[in-house]
């Protein structure tokens, strides 16, 4: 792991105060010298990992886990919950085992812990990423208040499929997006410095393509090309090695023919020897026994084997290691060597944490309730829902709603605290989550009748008529629908991506009244909305939004602030579409709408190409005109750079942000390229007649990719650029990359 430098650390103000890196070769001397007293059971017992009982994230297994700590036989817990119960364990593992090594407590603090954040794939539609960095900074002081010193994310898993309910923790379905909220994510968590008792160790995950579950079904097998594999789904992975991510996970799926928790082409050939990763790997929950059923261990002793020699150090909950590795390394199949540098990696992980010096990191049951939802985290937390939430449409200027309008709030969403912080909440609470109901009521006193209309899941139309009968007395129909939080997360794909129950067919309903209608869609991914879309005259994606969600989106339906949301993932029309992702290769008979029907041309006959909204795409209260685009030269060559610069202009009557989006073609190269490709955003406020000139600096090593060999490098040739506010943006010039050397 990289550490920065003390210059570095010192000029980065802190939350807290600032801790000098440690010495990086005084503490790989301290231990090797501890390696050396350890006995083979010893350190086998430093790669085992279970979970506190009762609070299990995946199917339950039953034992006694403070004998096992006793005997030295764990290394790791996770889901322990709370100070009492973390500084329970480690006690045991400091004062009764022989060699007194501290246990490292890991939990998923995904998107907060106890403030909780809109879900991941909403904070990526914010693409602010000083904001999604302060919220995991956030999560970290929380966390690690209650004694956990490792984090079980980012998850990173690029993700083309709306059906896989693991998209909501993810930054949706592009490497360039991707890869910058990976950094931003690691950033937050570790800080600079863990031994910084306020900082968490991250891991990222799931190593490797998981996100590409065939049929979007959670769990299942991905067949992923290599050079696909390079330039899609590894990068956002690099990208967090590059900020110093200390741990990997493995994934479950199965990887062209090879389960990821098997794979030593992912875990030895890619990860150690072509990265120079030198942190540790942690299975997945039971991945490693799940060999068996993958069919490629025939037994336990194989399926053990087969992990830790690929790459795998730590055995999260599948109690192969423990009873597997002795014989294993006694009869030579792992190698001894192969032994140290695993638990090398996890002592050494340990020894950045500090937790050989404190291993209770200076908590106490006072930090842990001082560092719950405090103002700011609560503000941050709000701000970052505002920021996320995306506008579909607003006809007629729909929103915001004018300040004595009388309201018709619909929907159980508008008034359910769980649904708001979503799956993987960690220790968020639903009783401190603030609903739109309340917020609302607070904003607009006397002036909002709600009714429940429908509940978001079943076939029950009882409460139809009473919500109808409050639109027709009131100047608007707010309507929150959409999914619970259930329908995403783990174990959560869906066939259908539609809004669930009957809650379009109420739209319809308060869509007679012949009042406006406002939807405020509740989704844990992108959803086909072609059924609803008719029947609303605004539309405002909220994702999940965390607990402060109801603050947030009553901030944006009031005109306090304006959406500036864009979407980090497709929305297709429909799920036939599916994969549907904007930076797809050119087929050789592209279709183009703008010259007429071609029944010999790749499309659909039922539904165009096109999605129903783009990746990028966001509405705002403003108008922002692009004007003055430029590429600074006709080429580009191999020791250059290229500027390219546009200037945007707020031409409305508030302010708001947007999002400058770059994308570019690489015409034509030695294999088929993307139609276009994002390389460059950023996200600006303009106050009503401002303008500011954005500039882009390319150079060569932004147009590599991976080439049949997979080598990695540009190609000369044209390159076509686009800039706009989303991924339809116009083309706006080209340019000629050369390099004499390639010619
Ligand atoms: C299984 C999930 O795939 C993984 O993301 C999570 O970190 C572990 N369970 C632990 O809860």
């Amino acid at each position: 792991m990289k550490l920065r430098s003390v210059a570095a650390a010192l000029s980065v103000v802190s939350s807290s105060i600032l801790f000098a890196a440690p010495d990086e070769a005084a503490l790989r001397e301290k231990v090797a010298a501890l390696l050396a007293q350890m006995s083979t059971e010893e350190k086998i017992g430093q790669l085992v990992q279970y979970s506190a009982p009762g609070a299990e994230t995946g199917p339950a297994t039953r034992r006694n886990v403070e004998a096992e700590i006793a005997a030295g036989r764990v290394g790791s817990i996770l889901n322990a919950i709370g100070v009492e119960q973390t500084r329970h364990y480690q006690k045991i593992a400091v004062e009764q085992t022989r060699l007194k090594i501290p246990l490292i407590f890991g939990y998923d603090v995904i998107h907060g812990y106890q403030t909780i954040f809109p879900i991941n794939l909403a904070q990526a539609a914010s693409w602010d990423l000083a904001a999604i960095e302060n919220s995991e900074r956030i999560a970290a002081i929380e966390a690690s208040a209650a004694g956990i010193h490792w984090t079980f994310a980012p998850m990173v898993d690029i993700a083309r499929d709306p059906r896989w309910g693991r998209v909501m923790e993810g930054s949706g379905e592009d490497p360039f997006l991707g890869s910058a909220i990976a950094r931003a994510r690691v950033r937050g968590f570790q800080g600079d410095d863990l031994t910084n008792p306020e900082s968490l160790l991250a891991c990222v995950k799931h190593f490797a393509a998981y996100g590409a579950a065939q049929a979007g079904r959670d769990y299942n097998t991905t067949d992923v090309p290599e050079i696909v594999l390079r330039d899609v789904y590894f990068p956002p992975f690099q990208a967090a090695l590059e900020a110093g991510v200390g741990t990997f996970m493995a994934a479950f799926n199965d990887l062209n023919g090879v389960p990821a928790s098997a794979s030593k082409f992912l875990m030895t050939d890619v990860l150690r020897k072509e990265w120079g990763f030198d942190g540790f790997v942690v299975s997945d929950w039971t991945s490693i026994r799940e060999l068996l059923p993958h069919g490629i261990a025939a037994d336990e002793p194989e399926a053990a084997l087969l992990a830790f020699n690929a790459g795998v150090d730590m055995d999260m909950e599948s109690r192969l290691y423990l009873p597997h590795l002795p014989a294993l390394v006694e009869s030579g199949a792992v190698p001894m060597s192969r032994l140290d540098e695993a638990v090398t990696a996890i002592l050494l992980a340990k020894a950045r944490l500090g937790l050989f010096e404190d291993p209770y990191r200076g908590t106490s049951e006072e930090r842990e309730k001082q560092a719950m939802l405090r103002p700011e985290h609560l503000e941050a937390a709000r701000d970052l829902a505002r920021k996320s939430a995306v506008l579909l449409k607003n006809e007629r200027s729909t929103l915001p709603l004018r300040k004595d309008a009388k309201i018709a709030l619909v929907g159980q969403l508008a008034d359910t605290q769980r649904d708001l912080i979503g799956e993987w909440r960690a220790r968020g609470r639903e009783e401190d989550a603030v609903t739109v109901r309340t917020a609302l009521e607070k904003a607009y006193p006397g002036r909002v009748t709600y009714a429940l209309g429908a509940k978001s899941m079943g076939d029950d139309r009882s409460g139809f008529a009473a919500a109808v009968a409050a639109a027709k007395k009131s100047d608007v129909v707010v309507a929150v629908l959409g999914e619970g939080w259930f329908l995403s997360g783990e174990a959560s794909s869906r066939s259908s991506i539609k809004i669930p129950g009957v809650q379009a067919e109420l739209l319809a309903e308060l869509r007679k009244t012949g009042k406006p209608v406002v939807l405020v869609l509740f989704a844990g991914r992108p959803l086909a909305l072609a059924n609803v879309l008719d029947h609303v005259d605004a539309l405002l994606l909220a994702w999940l939004p965390g607990t402060m969600g109801g603050p947030a989106i009553v901030d944006l339906l009031s005109g306090a602030f304006s959406p500036s949301g864009k979407l980090p993932m497709t929305f297709p029309r429909n799920v036939g579409q599916v994969p549907i992702f904007y930076n797809h290769r050119a087929t050789g008979r592209p279709f183009d709408p703008a010259k007429g029907p071609d029944k010999w041309k790749s499309q659909y006959l039922d539904v165009p190409n096109t999605p129903q909204f783009p990746f990028g795409f966001g509405l705002s209260y403003t108008t922002f005109k692009y004007s003055d685009a430029r590429v600074a030269s006709p080429t580009l060559d191999a020791n250059g750079n290229q500027r390219i610069s546009v200037t945007v202009k707020n031409t409305g009557r508030v302010e708001a942000a947007e999002v400058v989006q770059l994308y570019l073609r690489d015409v034509a190269g030695s294999v088929t390229r993307p139609v276009r490709e994002l390389k460059g955003f950023e996200r600006i406020t303009l106050k009503p007649g401002e303008s500011r000139e954005i500039v882009f600096t390319l150079k060569p090593q932004d147009l590599a990719f991976h080439r049949t060999d997979m080598s990695f490098k540009p190609e000369p040739g044209k390159f076509e650029v686009f800039v706009g506010p989303d991924s339809t943006a116009p083309k706006i010039g080209e340019f000629t990359y050369r390099d004499p050397a390639q010619n």
